[in-house]
């Protein structure tokens, strides 16, 4: 799944919801993925989350070794020139002195948002307490969203899950979308049990999600089944931003 097509869309609507689905790159930070001594098991599990859990679009993929330069490039080139949405780092991001995916995001990041690597530190932290060894973050370079992860595919997995029913809204707001615009429409057209279309529209998924499919049964929404986290089943209302 190396650097295929170049998105063939990119969504800077002003009003409504987003009707293009997530553009995501994958990049895994790792000295002994980078020099072929060992098979990358994070990237392809990401990938995975990415469709079944967001109906996502991988358009890039790339295995860097854990140095500030690679990934950074990566990061700009991706943000800069590919116009992806969301980039997803998996790897690097522990007390090591190797490990420089979050210094590297924060160089190449116009803003921070910690709040998300917070989201997943505490959600971790249920799990086991090693987690709150990360320095995982995650920012925002132009319209592209960057969010660091953990390198074992278990803890990827729980990290993914804490954020992954924000993160189309996230998505959203960054494209520039209208989040308000159309908002009791999508919660009508959700109520009325139709399935959602694998969008960015975080408004429309969550209560699709929400009324029309119980819990993690797979919800089908035509082209693609997206398969939502358990905690998506809750009822939060929608964003309230
Ligand atoms: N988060 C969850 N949910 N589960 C885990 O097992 N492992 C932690 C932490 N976050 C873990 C977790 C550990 S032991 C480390 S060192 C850091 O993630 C950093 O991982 P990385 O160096 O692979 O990026």
């Amino acid at each position: 799944m190396d650097a295929s097509t170049k998105p063939t869309a990119h969504a800077h609507g002003t009003s409504g919801t987003s009707e293009v689905p997530i553009q995501v790159g994958i990049l895994t930070c790792s000295d002994r993925g980078a020099a072929g001594e060992r098979a990358d098991v994070s990237g392809p599990t990401l990938h995975n989350l990415v469709i079944d859990r967001l109906g996502g679009i991988v358009r890039q993929y790339r295995v860097v070794p854990d140095e500030r330069g690679p990934i950074e490039e990566a990061l700009r080139e991706w943000a800069d020139e590919q116009r992806l949405d969301l980039i997803l780092t998996t790897g690097g991001t522990g007390l090591s002195a190797r490990d420089v995916t979050p210094d590297a995001t924060r160089a190449a990041c116009d803003r921070e948002v910690p709040a998300i690597g917070q989201a997943m530190v505490l959600a971790s932290l249920a799990v086991t307490p090693y987690a709150m060894l990360t320095r995982a973050t995650a920012g925002i370079r132009k319209r592209t969203l960057v969010v660091n992860l953990p390198g074992n595919p278990k803890a990827l997995t729980e990290n993914f899950d804490a954020i992954a029913e924000v993160l189309p809204h996230a998505i959203d707001i960054i494209r520039g979308v209208d989040t308000h615009a159309n908002r009791g429409h999508a919660h009508a057209h959700a109520r009325g049990g139709s399935g959602a279309a694998p969008t960015a529209s975080s408004t429309t998924r969550m209560h699709s999600h929400t009324h029309a499919s119980a819990s993690t049964t797979p919800a089908d929404v035509g082209a693609r089944t997206v398969t939502a986290p358990a905690r998506l089943a809750r009822d939060v209302g929608g964003p309230p931003c």
